[in-house]
Parts: C-alpha cells; structure tokens; sequence
C-alpha cells in the first residue's frame, strides 16, 4: 500500500468509538524518509481541532527539545499510537489502542526508520512490554525487530515535573549520537 492510500484510508477509519467525536484524524506530520520516528500516545484538544500531532504546549516544549539535536518536523516523523482524540485528552483504551495499531504498524513499515523515539510509558510499553517503567528505562536503546528503541519522558510530563529535564536532555544528546553514528 501506498503512503497516500494509507493515509487516505486512515482519514476514514471508524474502527474503534473514537471516531464518533473527533473533528479531525491525526495521522501524523513529517519527513517519511527519515531514520527516526517520534511516536506519542494521542491526539490532544489542539491536535484534534488542527489535524496536525503535537501543536499544543507539549507539542512546543517537543519543537523545542528536539531543536537542540538539530531535529524538526522537517527531518524526523511525528505520529501517535491513536490517530482520534480521546476525549477529554484520557489516556487511550487498550481496546482503542489495539484497533488503531495498524495505523501505526504499516508507517512503521513504509518509513522503515533506524530508530523509533516513544514519548512517554504508554507509547514505550507497545515497543518494550508492559513491563516496561519509564522512570528506569528511559534513555536505553533497545532492540526491537531490528530497530533502535528509545523512550523519552512525554514532554507534558516535563512540563508537569521539570525535575526531569536534565535526564531527557542526556536521553536527547544519546539520540543525536545513535545518528551522527549511523549516518558514518
Ligand atoms: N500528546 C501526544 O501524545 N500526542 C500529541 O499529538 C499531542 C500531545
Ligand atoms: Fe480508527 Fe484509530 Fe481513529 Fe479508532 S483512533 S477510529 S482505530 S483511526
């Protein structure tokens, strides 16, 4: 399947409930031939209303935390385990969860990037097991199905606790590394 069908195919989905209150499906933005993908957890209010992932207060501080490893929307791709917003900005369900992986799974395969970035537990734990814990395991690469990857802290929990950024700004710097490293 072509880029375009997926993408058109996913702005019609109605596989799960959520369908019935999204304003817009928020299939993701960015570079499609990059070696690494930003994978989040769901759409917000904003991203809702706009269509676009990441464009509220945590998609800012996300610009901003990945301009200082020379990234943006224009070298990397940005997408979420849910393409419909969950509402009240919940946590998605593991049924909805479940019935959007596909989404997910056929990017993952048509980009085929290096390394996956997993911001927050809920996109972490899809990757690395339920087991995983984001205050442990954060900044460790691992090897999942022949890709590079990573958890970082979701950036609205950086914004909710910035004791943590200190740590994520050394999670970003290994990152940085792991390309400069792959691009040899
Ligand atoms: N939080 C996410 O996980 N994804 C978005 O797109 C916005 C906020
Ligand atoms: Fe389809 Fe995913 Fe939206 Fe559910 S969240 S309706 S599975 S695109």
């Amino acid at each position: 399947m072509s880029w375009k069908t997926l993408e058109m195919e996913c702005r019609r989905c109605t596989g799960c409930p959520l369908h019935a209150t999204r304003t817009n499906v928020v299939f993701g933005v960015g570079n499609t031939e990059s070696p690494i993908m930003f994978i989040g957890e769901g759409p917000g209010e904003k991203e809702d209303l706009q269509g676009e992932p990441f464009v509220g207060r945590a998609g800012k501080l996300l610009d901003d935390m990945l301009s200082l490893i020379d990234l943006d929307r224009t070298n990397i791709y940005i997408a979420n385990m849910v393409k419909c917003r969950p509402p009240g900005n919940r946590d998605p369900l593991p049924l909805e969860r479940q019935a959007c992986s596909g989404w997910l799974d056929r990017q993952i395969e048509l980009i085929n990037p290096k390394f996956i970035v997993c911001l927050g537990r809920i996109a972490a734990m899809r990757f690395m097991g339920e087991d995983f814990k984001i205050t442990l395991d954060h900044g460790k690469w691992y090897d999942v199905q022949g890709r590079k990857v990573m958890a970082l802290f979701h950036p609205a929990a950086l914004l909710r606790d910035p004791r943590r950024r200190p740590d994520t700004f050394e999670d970003l710097k290994r990152i940085q590394a792991a390309l400069k490293e792959a691009e040899k």
